[in-house]
């Protein structure tokens, strides 16, 4: 069967600085401009970045520039890519797939390329290479229609609701904005439709009239979601939809999009820092470091036996709600996490690995090679087990 989402080896680098103002102004725009660019779907957002730049240009009496990655569609044979430096890797060759119906959970430490991997599956940024099919179609194909069609497909939430709500648009206005970009004009007309959203997410037929300041950060989260759902999208991305909120409220949300994929059969790709916030409701796991995935699989394969290191250390950093809970085994990253404008060559993984000192010399010569594609991005999967509890024992 044919996934609904598959993405195959999806490359996102930025230049390091000032470089490229086509690809970085959707993301200086802020997820306010971002929800309108979704509520305005035939609008491709190289071209809007582009006009951007040029108004940018304008205030700041500069000559417009060219932005080599969005002019070059296959920038791999492009003297930028070629020399490699200079560049930020936000995402390096990720691959992963979601079903219909179904919750992938993509987790990862802050900078790790989360929200790109978000805004490249909703064509707000062009990846510099790499495949995304939805229903088995290259939406790096869609041209303006296409992509109209894509965004009622395929939509997003984003993680801070304040900011991607507009304080001086009603919130009944705000839901009803995707309807009347995309010309819908649903059966019994958009204000019954966004009265059913609304009831739909847990708000009243009363808040139609009012603005994002009288709400709390839950409340706004509501507004987003069923923003997110005016149109019956088949996919929606949540990016972060729920650290932003206190934790009751987090589980109160969560409860709502668990209700909201039954009934409706949406999927989600569902972006958390935290590997807990997503154990109960992800059917599947990626877990990302450095802009590539390091394991993925069904959730409770991840969480019952994981294979990499850094799962293995995320997991053992979730925290335990019983106080006299056995935190021996924690696994503690040492050292920063290296620049993606300069990741460590072979395992990216290597510079942070409490398994890779417990390696001999011929074990930790394979390390410094480039991983395959696999479920498990480790060389040593049969030994790491063996090697971590030597390194947790050693740090106790
Ligand atoms: N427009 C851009 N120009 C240059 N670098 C960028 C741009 N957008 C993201 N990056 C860099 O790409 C890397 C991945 O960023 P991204 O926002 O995807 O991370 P994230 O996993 O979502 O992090 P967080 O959990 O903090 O939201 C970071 O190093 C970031 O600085
Ligand atoms: S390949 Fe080596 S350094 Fe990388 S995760 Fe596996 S053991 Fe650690
Ligand atoms: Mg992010």
């Amino acid at each position: 069967m044919t996934p609904l989402l598959q993405v195959t080896d999806l490359t996102k680098h930025f230049p390091v600085r000032g470089g490229a103002p086509g690809s970085v102004a959707p993301i200086f725009a802020g997820p306010r401009r971002l929800a309108r660019t979704l509520a305005a779907p035939g609008k491709d957002p190289s071209s809007s970045a582009t006009r951007d730049s040029a108004r940018h240009a304008e205030s700041t009496h500069q000559t417009p520039r060219s932005d080599p990655q969005t002019s070059a569609r296959h920038p791999l044979g492009s003297s930028l890519l070629r020399s490699q430096r200079g560049l930020i890797k936000a995402v390096d060759g990720v691959s992963f797939s979601v079903d219909a119906g179904q919750t992938l959970g993509l987790v990862g430490e802050s900078g790790c390329g989360k929200s790109t991997t978000g805004r490249l599956l909703m064509r707000l940024l062009d990846p510099t290479s790499g495949s995304i099919r939805l229903d088995g179609q290259e939406i790096a194909e869609l041209r303006r229609s296409g992509l109209q069609e894509y965004r009622r497909r395929v939509q997003m939430v984003f993680q801070n609701p304040s900011s991607s709500l507009n304080p001086r648009q009603s919130v009944g206005s705000a839901i009803a904005a995707p309807l009347l970009a995309q010309g819908i004009e649903p059966p019994g007309g958009v204000k019954a439709k966004v009265r059913d959203l609304m009831d739909r997410v847990g708000l009243r037929p009363d808040h139609y009239n009012r603005f994002p300041h009288e709400f709390s950060g839950g409340q706004k989260q509501r507004v987003g979601i069923a923003r997110a759902l005016a149109l019956d999208p088949h996919l929606i991305i949540c990016d972060e939809p729920v650290s932003a909120l206190d934790v009751s409220v987090q589980a109160q949300v969560i409860n709502l999009l668990q209700d909201i994929q039954r009934d409706t059969g949406v999927a989600y790709l569902f972006i958390a820092h935290d590997l807990s916030v997503v154990k109960h409701f992800a059917d599947r796991i990626a877990v990302m470091y450095l802009g590539r995935i390091m394991e993925h699989g069904p959730t409770h394969e991840v969480f019952g036996a994981p294979q990499h290191p850094y799962t293995r250390a995320l997991l053992s950093a979730v925290p335990q709600a019983a106080p006299d809970a056995d935190r021996s085994g924690r696994i503690r990253l040492t050292g920063d996490l290296p620049s993606p404008a300069d990741p460590p060559s072979g395992c990216v993984f290597r510079t942070r690995c409490p398994a890779y000192a417990q390696l001999g010399a011929e074990h930790q010569e394979l390390c410094r090679t480039k991983v395959p594609h696999r479920a498990v991005a480790c060389h040593h999967t049969e030994l790491v087990g063996e090697r971590l509890r030597t390194a947790v024992a050693a740090t106790d």
